[in-house]
């Protein structure tokens, strides 16, 4: 039987990496785990529940309920404020450690995966069969982001889009727990000058190369 095919692709926001780790999950027929999505419903979750985003005790019981299915059909989960408290409660140890297991689970199915976060090369797989870290500019970052909210009618000045990737990249990267950094062995991929069918053939000729390298 041919070997399980492990792509873990990590990046700060809209640097691309979910679109690309979708392309790739349908270029080689593998299931897709946007991971980003686990942290964003427990942030709504404990806001939802009325509780701070800084309680770690609400939050990592909220982790600990979670049930994956679905999440990818929930709008709530797309908006500024749940990636906001995405970022917060992912700072919790104990909900780092509710999510662990699940996600372990998902990279492990026979055939392979593809899952997408700030952690997969690092903490969730660090034996994937190819790892990939995506950036791109703060500025074409939040341009991205800004042009995908205000489409869908959000009211939100650019400025202030800037000023939350920065944070966040801040925050995601500071943190004392599983911290936003390139694995050892991963490839960096910076998208900043390409757009999608480009991102997507050089991060397809990344994970070529990793597979031939085994
Ligand atoms: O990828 P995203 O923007 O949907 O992620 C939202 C937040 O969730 C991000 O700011 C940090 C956190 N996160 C994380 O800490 N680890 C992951 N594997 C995925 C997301």
């Amino acid at each position: 039987m041919s070997r399980p095919l492990i792509i873990a692709v990590d990046g700060p926001a809209a640097s691309g990496k979910g679109t690309i780790a979708a392309r790739l999950a349908a270029h080689y027929g593998l299931p897709h785990l946007d991971t980003g999505l686990l942290y964003r419903a427990v942030g709504i979750k404990v806001l939802g529940d009325g509780h701070s985003v800084d309680d770690a005790e609400a939050a990592e019981a909220a982790a600990r309920s979670m049930i994956p299915a679905g999440l990818d059909q929930d709008a709530r989960l797309t908006t500024g404020e749940a990636g906001e408290a995405a970022s917060r409660v992912a700072g919790h140890p104990g909900v780092r450690a509710a999510l662990l297991e699940l996600q372990q689970d998902f990279a492990s199915q026979p055939g392979g995966a593809v899952l997408d976060g700030r952690d997969i090369g690092t903490v969730i797989a660090p034996d994937a069969t190819a790892k990939l870290f995506i950036t791109a500019s703060a500025e074409v970052r939040a341009r991205r982001r800004w042009r995908q909210l205000t489409a869908r009618g959000d009211v939100i000045a650019f400025e202030d889009m800037l000023a939350d990737i920065l944070r966040r990249d801040e925050r995601d990267a500071g943190r004392g727990a599983a911290p936003m950094i390139p694995a050892a062995d991963a490839v960096l991929l910076d998208t900043t000058d390409l757009d999608i069918e480009a991102a997507f053939d050089a991060a397809r000729r990344i994970v070529e190369a990793a597979r031939a390298s085994r």
